[in-house]
């Protein structure tokens, strides 16, 4: 046991070593007696994905500003590094810390029973977040929550800024074939965002009378170097032909302009390449011109509902404010973003 919560204060002076969060901070009520601290413990799947590591540095900006408001909190957080096992074990040492609200982004999203199974053991309430599990799952018990966005929202933007693009300047019709050729990087296999996105960014493109045409198609796991090895074998194997990237996030988009640029093709030559998610560096490329738009992922409204929510639980007030949707769910709206209103997105 105590080798275990070795692990995970390690981790601790790791992540605030690294300047990723937070920590013992206040929730923005008056009414917990001062000497009581509140835990709450939040366990991401892993640390090193762009649009996560975003969420929860804004995460702990949020907390922070509630600081001098009153109730004293502490916020712990874990990285599963990619692990289940791991996750399923850092439940079990927020149990053991005190934390009275877990705030789990699952690894395996089809694998939350030892999770829910946990907590319950111990009456504390779990707010699921991103990686979404089956409506079953979280109707198992009614301190379950989940906060994330829209899936099929995003995919529809994403394939309604790719009619708009191609509408307004037929010569990305490279080949002039009245179609247009596409490729594919997605995220995860099995990740609801990954699938739904790619399903109706295409779909979208399709009813909106844009005949497509699917030229190659490859998994990149949300990530920018994995994204550049595909695409460079997509590049090498259709060249010319490849008229659209779709992107199921930023950071596979960016993974794609790296590989254009490693081969030195000129921006001119590249095909439309578009990403979802709105992060820094994805926001940057748009600035430039080099992604031509993306579908903002609300990260800050995100995090201020799952915090929001986490205090609401704890406290016993302000949940009705919070309009949960068949009393489980909380899901922020996609927007879109181009070079236009760009901007607008920083700093948020
Ligand atoms: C998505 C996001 C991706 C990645 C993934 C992880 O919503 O767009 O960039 O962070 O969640 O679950």
């Amino acid at each position: 046991m105590r080798t275990r919560r070795k692990r995970g204060l390690l981790l601790l002076c790791m992540m605030l070593s690294a300047g990723m969060m937070l920590f013992c901070t206040g929730c923005g009520r008056k009414t917990q007696p001062e000497d009581e601290t509140i835990r709450i413990g939040v366990s991401i799947y892993d640390q090193y994905d762009t649009f996560l590591s975003q969420l929860m540095e804004y995460m702990n900006r949020y907390v922070a500003e509630k600081k001098n408001d009153g109730m004293q909190i502490s916020v712990l957080v874990y990285d599963a590094a990619a692990s289940q096992k791991t996750q399923n074990e850092q439940v079990q040492q927020m149990i053991e810390e005190g934390c009275r609200v877990m705030c789990i982004n699952l690894v395996d999203r089809t694998a939350p029973t030892s999770v829910i199974d946990q907590a319950r053991k111990h009456n504390i309430p779990v707010i699921f977040f991103n990686r979404e599990l089956v409506e079953e799952d979280l109707m198992q018990w009614d301190q379950l929550y989940y906060v994330g966005a829209d899936a099929f929202q995003s995919g529809i933007l994403q394939g309604e800024l790719a009619v708009s693009i191609f509408e307004e300047d037929p010569s990305l019709d490279r080949n002039g074939d009245g179609a247009v050729q596409y490729v594919v990087l997605e995220g995860e296999a099995g990740h609801q965002d990954a699938i739904i996105r790619t399903e109706y960014s295409v779909k979208t493109m399709i009813d909106k009378g844009i005949p497509v045409d699917k030229t190659g198609y490859a998994i990149a796991n949300w990530n920018r170097s994995q994204a550049q090895t595909k695409m460079s074998q997509m590049i090498d194997e259709y060249r010319e032909e490849i008229e659209l990237v779709l992107a199921n996030n930023d950071d596979m988009a960016l993974g794609a302009i790296d590989a254009y640029q490693a081969l030195d093709i000129p921006e001119k030559e590249r095909p439309v390449i578009l990403g979802i998610d709105g992060t820094d560096v994805g926001l940057e490329a748009v600035r430039t011109g080099e992604l031509a738009g993306t579908v903002y992922n609300d990260k800050e409204g995100q995090a201020r509902a799952i915090v929001d929510l986490a205090c609401a639980l704890i406290t016993g007030e302000g949940k009705e404010e919070l309009s949960l949707t068949d009393g489980k769910y909380i899901r922020l709206p996609y927007e879109l973003i181009t070079a236009e209103n760009a901007a607008q997105f920083r700093n948020r």
